[in-house]
């Protein structure tokens, strides 16, 4: 069994809500921006400063932690993890690694992952053993673009519709939230996030971590991403309660040993043989049931119903302004090869300006199932959004620690001070006897890089 080498460390910077991050990026910015922040809060201090030699310099800021010897110049994994997404207009090569296909998936009917294998090899799961490995070996700017990737890849694992391919991860099907019509995708990359996020009212004070408090940012997001810390992780909490995942968080970055199940030889169920400290196979199997019965719950429309549903909304309205509210670009193009394969209503169509203009998008649209009620109050209550996040800060800090903690540690020839340090910083972070196992996770890593090493 391997365990996760994940660190800690704490501080209080006192910034609240200020600026405002755009509602309409996708995991959204907000989602990619939380795993990479809950991620560099379980960075070594070492290797966050190490991060200043891979990541361009916009990235540094000056932080408080460790006490000894601040300030400390170092690099941040949330500046950059939304990247990939802007990048995909001038790398089409790589949108294909956003997400993954699973063969005869057709949520909620049947689910599949990997039992009859995947459409494509190049999937998110061998993007991140292609960039994690990449990350170890590279060089320069290329190390640069494979920690970018590696940070946005693993949030997108976590990302539960980017495990599907029915219709297209949910980007084909169209309902209704919060009564605008949606592409189901985008209210699972942002839009139920920053719900949550609105609808958070607490955790506007530091927590008692210095570590953690030290990377948060000034973003709206940040009480939340406390919130998930300490009443999930149990991260500098200020009750007693049992946090939601305090017993089992520190095995979340554990790798099965042997690393394949018995799925079949399709190579992307055998992606997890890697001497490399990640497998995104055993990672995100377990989360897959997650889009048969969160994602594609009623009253999501059943598959193949979603076409018929899409034609009889845009029948009705299709008259409306030409790109309705919540629209895009390429749902807008369909709509024109769709009328141009209808008989042109005259001989000679007349030009735009004399088409009817009514109804401009009226609301409520009955035709689209409105997602709530039952299906957000169940996604809620089991707190998956949340957990998916934190799932993959903490995966995210595992795999970064296990990289470049060695090499951190050399650069700054500070070896000889590890057991020093982290008898201080477990001091520091009173009753947080987790750190330990963070520490002891670290051992793991190696030994699996060893024991695997030697097998391949
Ligand atoms: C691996 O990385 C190389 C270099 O960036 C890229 O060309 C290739 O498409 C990647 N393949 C996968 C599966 O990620
Ligand atoms: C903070 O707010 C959330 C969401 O409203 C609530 O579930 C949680 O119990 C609150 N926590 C504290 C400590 O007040």
């Amino acid at each position: 069994m391997v365990r996760s080498l994940i660190l800690l460390l704490p501080l209080p910077l006192l910034i609240l809500l200020l600026a405002a991050p755009s509602p309409t990026l996708a995991w959204g910015q907000a989602g990619h921006a939380i795993v990479a922040t809950i991620a560099q809060s379980l960075l070594h201090p070492a290797v966050r400063t190490h991060l200043c030699t891979i990541l361009p310099s916009f990235t540094s800021y000056t932080s408080p932690y460790p006490r000894k010897g601040a300030p400390h110049t170092h690099c941040h994994l949330a500046t950059l993890a939304s990247w990939p997404d802007t990048a995909k207009w001038r790398m089409p090569w790589s949108g294909h690694l956003h997400y993954v296909n699973p063969v005869h998936d057709e949520p909620p009917k049947t689910c599949t992952y990997g039992e009859q294998g995947f459409t494509d090899q190049e999937n998110v799961l061998t993007g991140l053993v292609n960039y994690t490995r990449q990350l170890r070996d590279g060089t320069g700017a290329e190390r640069d673009v494979a920690l970018r990737f590696v940070t946005h890849f693993v949030g997108d694992l976590h990302q539960p519709l980017h495990l599907t391919g029915r219709a297209r991860g949910g980007n084909d099907v169209w309902v209704r939230y919060e009564g605008r019509k949606a592409r189901l995708h985008s209210i699972w990359d942002g839009q139920i996030i920053n719900t949550q996020i609105r609808n958070l009212y607490n955790y506007t004070t530091p927590l008692p971590s210095l570590p953690f408090e030290s990377t948060l940012q000034g973003q709206v997001w940040d009480p939340y991403i406390r919130w998930i810390m300490a009443e999930g992780l149990g991260v500098g909490k200020t009750s007693s309660a049992q946090a939601w995942w305090e017993t089992e968080w520190s095995s979340w970055a554990e790798c099965p040993d042997p690393p394949t199940a018995d799925y079949g030889d399709d190579p992307t169920n055998r992606v997890d043989e890697t001497d490399l400290p990640l497998c995104p196979m055993a990672w995100s199997r377990p989360l897959h049931p997650l889009v048969c019965q969160y994602a594609f719950a009623s009253p999501v429309p059943a598959p193949g119903e979603e076409e018929a549903l899409l034609e009889k909304w845009e029948e009705r309205y299709q008259d409306a302004s030409p790109v309705a509210a919540g629209d895009d670009v390429e749902a807008e193009r369909r709509r024109r090869r769709r009328r141009r394969r209808r008989p042109s209503p005259s001989p000679n169509p007349q030009p735009t300006t004399s088409r009817p203009s009514t109804p401009t998008h009226p609301s409520p649209q009955p035709d689209l199932p409105e997602l709530a009620d039952d299906y957000l109050k169940r996604i809620n209550d089991d707190l998956i959004i949340q957990r998916q996040l934190a799932l993959g800060g903490v995966r995210l800090a595992a795999i970064i620690n296990s990289v470049l903690l060695e090499e951190a540690l050399r650069a700054e020839k500070v070896a000889e001070q590890l057991q020093e340090e982290a008898a201080t910083s477990a001091q520091m972070q009173m009753g947080a006897p987790w750190l330990e196992r963070v520490w002891s996770g670290v051992t793991g890593l190696v030994r699996k890089k060893m024991v695997l090493g030697g097998i391949l």
